[in-house]
């Protein structure tokens, strides 16, 4: 707890160009738990090397999406927003976990697999205990809830194994935190093969609606989207493309797959397609124009990052300093 509320902690990586995926399953989340908990929402910029990165477009990438936290509507004077790489805890309690994690837990992560898979020719150690630093990440501020989506699930499960598992050894260290996943955005499909999840690394463009696609782009994606020739607006399995259209709709607007349903009931796929288009740009474009003003005022991102960065390392601290000691290091002398 601090302040007399509960944590919340999420992260995302500026690899790439964020998606709609992003948005709806987890940042769209982040601002309606924002009020509730005491919240920290990491540029996880550590994680971001563990696949080969130019270090200006990776620079340049963190504050366009550190930018894009504020522009989503997250009050960094409430929210502490900040560049993983500022607090140096993340890596400190990184090592101490990673010598309770075993090989074997690691080795069943489906993302190091799609990973290494994808990296072939740089399948670094790094790479491999990600969900360590993870883990760490959400025990460093003993959070209690992590909104995120359903791909991440499997790393949080291991993340509340090692809480467990420490505080087996060394008594109540770490709050065993719980992941907080959307009703419809917790996975979005690519609009051009709903089997698979729309992806910032998707080589087809037209899977994905990036962030800051324009209007026009986001309805021509919408438009060409993949669905079927029942020619019905039905949320089920055997419909795919539509289901997934319905999801971006009803996370979008706030309707259930059922109104959406009724709503849409006798309609043309091209009808329901604009419709769909409409409501992506009514929520992005604001966010847009927002991050193209924030952007002009350097002085106030470079405080928020200034600010929010000492009080993430005021946190971290408090937490590091306990497990060093249950662990065994010795005090420092003051
Ligand atoms: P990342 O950067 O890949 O994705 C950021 C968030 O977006 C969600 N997401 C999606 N949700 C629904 N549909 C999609 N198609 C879609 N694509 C991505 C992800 O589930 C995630 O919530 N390892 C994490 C970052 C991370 C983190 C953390 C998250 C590092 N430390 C601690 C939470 C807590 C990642 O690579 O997310």
């Amino acid at each position: 707890m601090i302040n007399d509320k509960k944590v919340l902690f999420s992260g995302m990586q500026a690899t790439g160009n964020l998606t709609l995926g992003n948005y709806l399953g987890a940042l769209k989340n982040w601002l309606t738990l924002s009020n509730e908990y005491e919240c920290f929402y990491s540029v996880v910029d550590l994680h971001s090397i563990t696949v080969r990165q130019d270090p200006a477009v990776l620079r340049k990438r963190a504050r366009a999406l550190l930018t894009l936290y504020i522009a989503a509507g997250l009050d960094p004077e409430k929210n502490c927003i900040y560049y993983q790489s500022h607090v140096s805890g993340h890596a400190e309690l990184s090592w101490i976990l990673s010598c309770f994690t075993y090989m074997g837990e690691l080795n069943r992560m489906t993302q190091f697999k799609d990973k290494a898979a994808k990296h072939a020719d740089n399948i670094n150690a790094g790479l491999f205990t990600y969900p360590v630093l993870m883990a760490s990440d959400i025990l460093l501020f003993q959070s209690d809830v992590v909104p995120v989506g359903i791909d991440q699930m499997q790393h949080l499960e291991l993340t509340r194994n090692l809480a467990q598992r420490f505080n087996a050894i060394y008594g109540d260290v770490f709050t065993v935190p719980e992941a907080y996943i959307g009703k419809t955005g917790a996975k979005i499909m690519s609009l051009q093969d709903p089997a698979k999840k729309m992806s910032k690394s998707d080589e087809n463009v037209n899977g994905s609606i990036y962030l800051m696609d324009d209007p026009d782009t986001i309805m021509r994606k919408c438009k060409r989207a993949v669905t079927d020739s029942m020619a019905q607006i039905r949320y089920s399995d055997e419909q795919p493309g539509v289901k997934n259209l319905l999801n971006i709709y009803c996370t979008c607007t706030g309707k259930t797959p059922e109104e959406a349903e009724r709503e849409f009931d006798g309609k043309g796929y091209g009808d329901f397609k604009m419709a769909v288009g409409e409501e992506v740009i009514a929520v992005l474009k604001p966010i847009q124009d927002r991050v193209k003003e924030l952007e002009k005022d350097k002085a106030y991102i470079d405080g928020v990052i200034k600010n929010n960065a000492e009080k993430a390392n005021y946190y971290a601290s408090k937490t590091l300093r306990k497990v060093q000691r249950k662990v065994g290091f010795p005090d420092r002398i003051r």
